[in-house]
């Protein structure tokens, strides 16, 4: 981020998760409302964003029913996969396939250690609705209301809510919502290495981690969004795996 121009502020409250960021983030907005444009890359937040972040997303499905329509003819896969923190890559891979009843729409969360194990971060396995950072959806929390630390090894899944587009597509049915593990995403993502020498993101390994979870016919056509970014989490496999 650095690199391209941006000043990085770490957010040193809470316990300096994806959802602490995401506090600060809001804190510096309030306090600076006249020159401050675009708080969070994620479906999430207070409106407009999340429906701002959900269009400009929604080019991922643009191209892939593009590049399906070249490569097979047909602009429609079976399944779309795509692992769900907030919920941005996973809203652009669904967006231009939501009227299309038959294309399968797979989200996928973070199972972390279990999802009973009280160290994950499966909200829509998990999660009641509440309101969170702008946003009524479906919330991690206790009785009294209060947000539940949510646990995933990868830091943008690690995140106790999810967009309130994504929980109205759950409540719908509309998208099927899976969850991997910990250990389940991090073999996914070893495996997609040494396969296709593709480092995925570990937040995208979920996604991959789920493929095994779904009754696919051998001629399905089954389009996984993925990151590449795997690099980023080089230091968190090398860790893992002892390598
Ligand atoms: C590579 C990658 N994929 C997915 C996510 C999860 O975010 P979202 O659920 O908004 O797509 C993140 C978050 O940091 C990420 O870095």
């Amino acid at each position: 981020m650095r690199i391209l121009g941006t000043k990085v502020v770490p957010a040193l409250s809470g316990n300096m998760t994806l959802k602490d960021a995401t506090n600060e983030a809001m804190r510096h907005w309030i306090n600076h409302p006249t020159d401050t444009h675009y708080i969070i890359g994620s479906v999430v937040g207070p409106h407009p964003y999340p429906d701002m972040v959900a269009r400009f997303q929604s080019v991922i499905s643009a191209e892939i029913k593009k590049q399906l329509q070249q490569e097979i003819g047909n602009p429609y896969p079976d399944y779309v996969l795509a692992c769900i923190g907030g919920g941005s890559n996973a809203a652009g891979a669904f967006y231009n396939f939501l009227s299309d009843e038959h294309v399968n729409l797979v989200g996928v969360e973070a199972a972390g250690l279990g999802i009973d194990s009280g160290e994950s971060a499966a909200t829509t396995a998990l999660g009641k609705p509440g309101v969170l950072h702008g946003s009524k959806t479906l919330l991690m929390q206790t009785a009294d209301g209060q947000v539940v630390e949510p646990y995933s090894i990868s830091a943008g899944l690690d995140y106790p809510g999810i967009g309130p587009l994504h929980a109205h597509l759950f409540e719908t049915g509309r998208v099927q919502f899976l969850s991997a593990t910990d250990d389940e995403a991090m073999n996914a993502g070893i495996e997609l290495s040494r396969l296709e020498g593709i480092i995925p993101a570990i937040e995208s390994a979920h996604a991959i981690a789920a493929l095994s979870k779904l009754d696919l016919d051998p001629d399905d056509v089954v389009v996984i969004n993925l990151s590449g970014r795997g690099d980023k989490d080089l230091e968190t496999y090398i860790r893992w795996g002892k390598y």
